[in-house]
């Protein structure tokens, strides 16, 4: 599909098996997702702009690199939190901003009640953070408020997409590029991914 990337590795395919087994338990749920999502965080990270450096070893100078443009991650609460610590882990500069969107569950859509970001989005590259990427409904609403904030690069990672939610986010916003880790068959009547693995902020905070 356009604008999509499904990131492929072995070790990714592994966890999202894991992560999608109903007896998988939430203290696990968590830690398997931080793995997986530094494992994410190599695959988005992977066009970083560089700049170069000097940098002195014991023994002599040689040339080296930094990354070249700020990163600031924006979960979405409260899934979202579930894939910060593990990109924080190979990007510890960034810094971290939130967006509080809950689905409503008759209408399924998102209702707001928490924005807070980094100042300065323009010059960023804004990674987006929601393991579930159902109707699109919250993604494509936070996108439209992080570039009502200045953002112009952004990427939205999820870790399991629905078609009909990748579909809506790319009418919606063209120039953001989604990753995932699988594209899903379908929503069910209730906008739950199919197969999915139920209710990411449920599993990942015990409140089932
Ligand atoms: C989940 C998920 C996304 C949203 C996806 O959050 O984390 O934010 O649903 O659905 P959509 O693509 O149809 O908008 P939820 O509303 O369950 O809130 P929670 O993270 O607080 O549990
Ligand atoms: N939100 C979730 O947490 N899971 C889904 O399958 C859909 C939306």
């Amino acid at each position: 599909m356009k604008n999509l990337t499904i990131i492929q590795h072995p070790l990714v395919k592994r966890d999202l098996t894991l992560l999608r087994d109903r007896k998988t338990p939430s203290n696990v749920f968590r830690s398997i997702l931080r793995r997986t999502s530094t494992l994410m965080a190599y695959e988005v990270t992977r066009n970083l702009p560089l700049k170069n450096i000097k940098v002195r070893t014991p023994l002599e100078s040689t040339s080296g690199s930094i990354i070249g443009k700020p990163v600031v991650l924006v979960p979405i609460l409260r899934a979202g939190l579930g894939l910060v610590g593990g990109f924080v882990e190979v990007i510890p500069d960034a810094r971290v901003g939130h967006i509080g969107l809950y689905r409503d569950e008759e209408s399924l859509k998102p209702v707001d009640y928490y924005f807070k970001v980094p100042r300065n989005l323009k010059q960023a590259l804004v990674l987006l953070l929601d393991p579930m990427l159902a109707t699109g409904g919250s993604g494509a609403a936070a996108i439209t408020y992080l570039k009502e904030k200045g953002a112009q690069r952004i990427l939205y990672v999820s870790l399991v997409a629905a078609p009909e939610g990748v579909r809506k986010v790319v009418k919606a916003h063209p120039d953001v590029m989604i990753y995932t880790c699988a594209l899903d068959r379908e929503l069910n009547r209730k906008g739950y991914i199919l197969p999915g693995l139920g209710d990411a902020g449920d599993r990942i905070f015990g409140t089932e």
